[in-house]
């Protein structure tokens, strides 16, 4: 079993979406009996509520449900994972602030790392903005979830 999870800020808007568009994907593919996938946050702003009613309403649009509750990322989450996936730089660089002897760098990558169209940028955070950066999130974490989901089916020979 393959462990991902997804991490934005609050894990309200990004990181569900993220967990949401990625198991579709797995779904549609006929391997989601080879994936565990889950979201955090890399603050606690938001523990226990669910995604934010605009992220849900973009996103189901789109057919995805977001069901997920927030919760925050604990360092325990760098043993039980094997891919984290942060939304933005900052949320890459608040991730490893959690592991300062670097032991597990290499499980941490950028959500775009496996994007072609969008490459090193970050998934921009919606939460203070219009509607349009909703539709941003999920138009942009559809291209780059196929790419990890292309990524992984490679690096793990299934
Ligand atoms: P997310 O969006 O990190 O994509 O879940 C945000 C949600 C909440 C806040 C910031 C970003 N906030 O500042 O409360």
């Amino acid at each position: 079993m393959v462990k991902i999870v997804f991490v934005c800020l609050g894990n309200i808007c990004r990181s569900p979406s993220g967990e949401g568009v990625f198991t579709r994907l797995v779904e549609e593919k006929n391997y989601k009996d080879k994936f565990y996938i889950d979201s955090a946050g890399t603050s606690a702003y938001h523990v226990g509520e669910q995604a934010d009613s605009r992220m849900r309403k973009h996103a189901a649009r789109k057919g995805y449900r977001l069901e997920s509750r927030s919760r925050q990322f604990i360092t325990d989450d760098f043993n039980s994972f094997d891919y984290i996936i942060a939304m933005d730089s900052s949320n890459y660089r608040d991730i490893l602030k959690l592991d300062p002897s670097g032991s597990f760098k290499n499980k941490v990558h950028m959500m775009c790392d496996f994007s072609k169209e969008y490459f090193n940028q970050d998934i921009p955070d919606p939460y203070y903005g219009g509607p349009e950066g909703f539709d941003t999130v999920i138009t942009m974490l559809e291209e780059a979830c196929s790419g990890l989901l292309d990524f992984i089916v490679e690096n793990e020979k299934f």
